[in-house]
This record gives C-alpha cells, structure tokens and sequence, in this order.
C-alpha cells in the first residue's frame, strides 16, 4: 500500500478504449466539417406559412446574384412543386439556397452534392454550396407529402463559363 488508487486491468482498458473512441468521433466530427463540407441544416429563420407566398423573398422567388459567381436562391415549396423549378447558374459558383414550405412537410436533396434539408412549414432551412463542375443536378422533395411527391422535383443547371 503506496496510497495509489488501485484499478483492475480491465477497467484500465476500458478506460482507454472509452478515449480513444472519444478522439476517433471528434476527429470525424472535425474531418466532415472541415474537409468535406458538412453542415448543420439549422433552420435559419422564422416565417408565417400563412403569409410567406405573400410578402417577403418568398413572394417572390429565385435567383439573386450577390457578386460576380455569389447567388442566393429563395425556394417556395408546396404541393407538389418547387417554385422556381429550374436555376441556372455559371461553374464556380457558390450558391445558398433558402427553402421554405406554404404547406405541408417536405424535403430538399440536390443530387451529387451534400445539399439535404428537411422543409418544414414555418421555418427557413438552410444550406450553402459551390458548384464547380457543369452539368444537371436534380432536386427532389425527399420527405413523402401526398400523391403527387414522386412529381416534385426541379433542375439545377451549372453551365460552362
Ligand atoms: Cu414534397 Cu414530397
């Protein structure tokens, strides 16, 4: 007896395991947001589902450059469309996309990218991306929202410059 707190083998191996699991899940944590690009579809804000197809960016959706290749994009969802349904857009652009919904729950994936959002009625879901290579990406409404949902998506197109 040194007055050294005695632990079992196996609890000490436990003890290590429990921290290098730790460190493994911060690491990941660290490496997805920083070197793929994760983000935390937080909604950004609040708005009245009542009133939002009427009065605000949402009255009138679309595409909005910023700066030279900086857009935003407002995205009204409802049954069974995305109001614009088609975005044009140069490569190397960085859009960010403002989605909303007049009705019920939806979703918004753009394929090809980390693009994937719940829409819900009343808040405005966020996310950025930039879009470096040419081409179609589809987005479609992810979350099942009545008869018409497999009918619900748009284009996004990324042209040469
Ligand atoms: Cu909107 Cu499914």
């Amino acid at each position: 007896m040194n007055g050294q707190v005695h632990i079992h083998p196996w609890e000490k191996r436990w003890i290590q395991f429990s921290i290098v699991l730790l460190v493994t899940f911060m690491l990941a944590v660290g490496v997805s947001a920083f070197a793929f690009g994760f983000q935390v579809p937080a909604p950004e804000r609040q708005v009245d589902p009542n009133t939002v197809a009427l009065e605000g960016p949402f009255a009138n959706p679309g595409l909005r450059e910023l700066a030279p290749g900086k857009y935003e994009v407002y995205i009204l969802s409802q049954i069974w469309s995305f109001v614009p349904n088609e975005i044009r857009i140069p490569a190397g652009s960085t859009v960010t996309f403002y989605v909303t919904s007049k009705d019920v729950q939806h979703g918004f994936l753009i394929q090809g990218t980390n693009i994937n959002v719940q829409v819900v009625p009343g808040y405005v879901s966020t996310l950025t991306h930039r879009f470096d290579k040419p081409g179609t990406y589809l987005f479609v409404c992810t979350e099942y929202c009545g008869i018409g949902h497999q009918g619900m998506y748009g284009r996004l197109i990324v042209e040469e410059r």
